[in-house]
């Protein structure tokens, strides 16, 4: 039986005047799987991201979630689906103002109606989960770099979204920190249950978690399948990209 899926897109271009962005991508995301999007810098990586979140409309063909095409929907039913989703930017920004707790308990004020207590109980969830529930009554002027990024993650998933959407979320850590970052990724997946979608050029901690892997290169999706497969494409891009070498078709 072919796996479910959690949303998909689907012969998608996009265009921005005359600048062309993706070239008719299509990307299966499918349910309680990390799909990892690679490519060098400028690829299109958060396009896609921006995309499967309702931010964008394609130029040409569709984006699913969960079965229903986004280029369909008026705005309140887009609010709906984008309920179900949660984009964690590569640079996620705290209220200043805010205690760490209260930046998290952002979401499930401004969304839901849950109860004080039911939010709390949340916001604790959440921010175990990515190891700071000692930092709750912290300022975010009080975090260091690591923790501001895993902060981010934590409000990201306090909505318990079917749907998570990582852009970059081990770019410019050291290396211990993209260690604690992977790892509470697979966490968060395996406690809640979610679907991720992650982008990265980080190829160690793609490795760790990738289920699925698709490349883009110059807004096309040039290679897709489990993380294996694709590590084992012939495609000389691929193999480019993954060895890291400034010898191949890839412009430098
Ligand atoms: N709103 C926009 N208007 C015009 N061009 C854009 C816009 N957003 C992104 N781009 C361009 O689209 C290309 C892909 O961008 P992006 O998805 O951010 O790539 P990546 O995340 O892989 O680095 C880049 O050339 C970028 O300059
Ligand atoms: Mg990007």
């Amino acid at each position: 039986m072919a796996d479910a899926l959690v949303a998909r897109i689907e012969n998608v271009s996009l265009s921005f005047g005359e600048h062309t962005i993706l070239r008719n991508c299509n990307l299966p995301v499918v349910e309680g799987a990390i799909t990892c999007i690679i490519g060098v810098s400028g690829a299109g990586k958060t396009t896609i991201l921006r995309l499967l979140d309702g931010l964008l409309m394609p130029t040409s063909g569709h984006v699913y979630v969960e079965e229903r095409d986004l280029s369909t929907l008026n705005e309140r039913e887009i609010n709906d689906v984008r309920r179900s989703i949660s984009l964690a930017f590569q640079f996620a920004a705290l209220l200043d103002s805010l205690t760490l707790g209260e930046n998290v308990a952002l979401p499930l004020r401004e969304n839901t109606t849950m109860s004080e207590r039911e939010i709390q109980q949340r916001v604790h969830a959440a921010l175990d989960a990515v190891g700071l529930s000692h930092a709750a009554n912290n300022l975010p002027a009080e975090l260091s770099g690591g923790m501001l990024k895993r902060a981010g993650f934590a409000r990201a998933i306090v909505t318990q979204p079917t749907l998570v959407l990582y852009d970059e979320p081990t770019t410019g850590l050291d290396p211990i920190s993209v260690h604690l970052i992977t790892n509470m990724i697979l966490r968060l997946r395996e406690r809640f249950g979610g679907t991720a979608v992650v982008t990265s050029h980080d190829l160690p901690s793609i490795y760790e978690m990738a289920d699925y892997m698709a490349m883009l290169f110059e807004g096309a999706i040039i290679a897709y399948g489990p993380c294996d497969e694709v590590r084992r494409s012939e495609n000389p891009i691929v193999q480019q990209f993954l060895a890291g070498s400034d010898v191949g078709p890839i412009p430098i």
